[in-house]
């Protein structure tokens, strides 16, 4: 039985604790918040035994965390988990740059512990299904990816407040919250770009609230 602590108690943390309460040879033992009662309160909801705002400390009784707290904390947590010999199941995305996701790959490999980004569409049967159908295209000379939602946190930043969402000391913005899935299955189907360019459109907080990128 893998035995897993949860980091972060909003509502994606929930829906992967349900996740894995439908997967056999895994369960959550603990959840971490800054907050002891407000991990407590999480653990319940849950139905983990064990809750602690001492992330150190529970990393020392678990085979595994998730970490879902907002992308400027994901490489630190990630560090103190691999360090501590834990297997990690990061949410997307794993690091802000490719420099620090590299790091974390190659202090993973050195404690053998299994790092994981949670970049969910790429494990999607949907982009399984359009990779085996390609080939019946032809040649492909263009492809064009698109993913738009207006935040409902968007209504923060105009209120002049600084979601984590939109932070910058948080890792926040458009390419790094969303941008990263037509991204990612873009490389997933045609592999690395050659060249990028791109533009992005700032907001108040200092983050792109929207962008495009040309991928050579
Ligand atoms: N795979 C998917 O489909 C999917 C969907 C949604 C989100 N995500 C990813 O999941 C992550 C969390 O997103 P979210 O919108 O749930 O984030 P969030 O609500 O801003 O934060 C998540 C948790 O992190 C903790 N936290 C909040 N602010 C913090 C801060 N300043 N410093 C340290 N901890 C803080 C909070 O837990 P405590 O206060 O209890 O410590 C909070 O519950 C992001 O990386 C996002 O990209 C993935």
């Amino acid at each position: 039985m893998i035995t897993l602590a949860t980091i972060g108690t909003s509502t994606i943390t929930e829906r992967f604790a349900d996740a894995v309460a439908q997967t056999p040879g895994i369960r959550v033992d603990a959840a971490y918040s800054r907050d002891v009662a407000r991990a407590r309160a999480f653990a319940d909801r849950i139905g983990a035994p064990g809750a602690s705002d001492d992330l150190d400390g529970l990393l020392a009784t678990v085979d595994a965390v998730y970490v879902g707290s907002p992308n400027g904390l994901h490489a630190e947590q990630a560090r103190a988990a691999i360090r501590a010999g834990v297997h990690v199941f990061v949410e997307k995305p794993a690091a802000p740059t490719a420099s620090e996701w590299d790091g974390l790959v190659a202090e993973a490999r050195e404690h053998d512990v299994v790092l994981f980004e949670g970049m969910r569409n790429v494990y999607d049967p949907g982009l399984a299904a359009l990779r085996d159908l390609l080939p019946e295209v032809g040649v492909v000379r263009r492809v064009s990816f698109a993913y738009c939602q207006r935040s409902a946190r968007y209504d923060l930043v105009l209120a002049g407040e600084t979601p984590n969402i939109f932070d910058p000391a948080l890792a926040g913005g458009a390419l790094l919250d969303l941008g990263v899935y037509p991204l990612s299955a873009a490389v997933a189907l045609f592999g690395e770009p050659h060249t990028v360019t791109g533009l992005q459109v700032p907001i108040a907080t200092g983050v792109d609230g929207a962008g495009s990128a040309l991928l050579g």
